[in-house]
């Protein structure tokens, strides 16, 4: 299977903290606490957009990996808050790189969008043996959040994380690297308008003029969603595991999508994950929907939690609905 060699995130440098959502909404810190984990959150300069956030993640997974910007082939980005309808966030990012002629697209499902277009690089690198794919997560959740609705204002943050994939690693790579040793991804349209954003596509008939209102910002029915989320985060776990012949004691690490400490620690807790294998920076970054595990692989590689030679399993839930996991081999 192909690597992963070359990690980076970026976050906004704003803090938002439960304190100033007080302010906000009607909420507490610790209601905000107690049903999320979530302490704080990082918000994009008024001048920042996605594909800057998505850039700055990008030199950070290049200067990680020590390859050049002009080695890259292929550039995924997965965002479910791009910089605009048109042109594609991909065009803008590779413009802002100083790139030409690669191949370059936004990709969007949702939460699970990191792990979709790993597995989309992962195809791509089979195919292309000289491929060198930059898959990048980045989020702008804060502009889509009705700053009135306390029951998903507070759970959401801005953020970026990025890596680079090829079929095969350099002589004496450097930086993070992993063997992506199998991705599984599953989905259900059924329960799609249990987190959505209804207004702002080709759905909702709005004209010039159209007052924009609580239908262009997410809403989500937050109880389904977590027994949803929990269902299938650990029924995708247990079947990656079981289908490479591993255990959950062979696991070194488990990073759930961070949307909520509640729902990581119940994932960790029908897998009999223990505590100290059960990766979570959702106090410091909220969700950051697709950025989320990306951003938490940087963190935990940071924190020396992945050292090589150990297994680390991913999993991710979101919109859609559309849930992964995915194995990773150290080096
Ligand atoms: N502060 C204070 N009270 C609040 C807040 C808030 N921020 N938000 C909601 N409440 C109130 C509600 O109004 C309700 O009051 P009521 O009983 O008087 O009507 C009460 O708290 C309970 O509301 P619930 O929504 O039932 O609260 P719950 O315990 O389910 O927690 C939460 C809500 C945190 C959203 C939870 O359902 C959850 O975590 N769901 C998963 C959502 C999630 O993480 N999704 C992300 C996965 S997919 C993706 O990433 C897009």
């Amino acid at each position: 299977m192909p690597y992963i060699n070359g990690l980076g995130k970026y976050v906004p440098e704003k803090i938002i903290d439960n304190a100033y959502l007080e302010k906000l909404v009607e909420t507490s810190d610790e209601w905000i606490t107690s049903r999320t984990g979530i302490k704080r959150r990082r918000m994009a300069a008024p001048d920042e957009i996605t594909s800057d956030l998505a850039y700055k993640a990008s030199l950070a997974a290049l200067h990680d990996s020590g390859r050049n910007v002009t080695d890259i082939t292929h550039v995924f980005v997965s965002s479910a808050t791009p910089d605009a309808l048109c042109p594609i966030t991909a065009c803008v990012l590779i413009r802002k790189l100083g790139i030409k002629g690669v191949m370059a697209f936004d990709c969007n499902a949702a939460c699970s969008g990191f792990v979709n277009a790993l597995q989309l690089a992962c195809y791509t690198a089979k195919a292309d043996p000289n491929a060198l794919i930059l898959v990048v997560a980045a989020e702008i959740m804060t502009r889509k959040v009705d700053w009135s609705d306390r029951s998903t204002c507070v759970l959401f943050g801005d953020g970026a994380g990025a890596v680079l994939v090829s079929q095969n690693l350099p002589p004496d790579p450097k930086g993070f690297t992993a063997e992506i040793k199998d991705i599984l991804v599953d989905t259900d349209g059924e329960f799609s308008e249990l987190i959505a954003i209804h207004a702002g596509g080709s759905r909702e008939h709005y004209t010039v003029g159209t007052p924009v209102n609580r239908e262009y910002f997410i809403r989500m029915e937050g109880r389904e969603v977590f027994k949803q989320a929990v269902r299938s985060m650990t029924s995708a776990s247990q079947t990656i595991l079981e289908r490479n012949g591993l255990k959950i004691e062979d696991i070194a690490l488990a990073i759930p999508h961070q949307a909520n400490d509640r729902i990581i620690q119940a994932v960790g807790d029908r897998l009999n994950i223990p505590e100290e294998k059960l990766f979570s920076n959702v106090s410091e970054y909220g969700n950051t929907s697709s950025a989320s595990v990306s951003l938490a692989l940087a963190d935990a590689r940071n924190a020396g939690r992945m050292p090589a030679g150990s297994t680390v399993l991913l999993t991710t839930f979101g919109g859609g609905f559309i849930w992964t996991a995915a194995l990773l081999k150290i080096i």
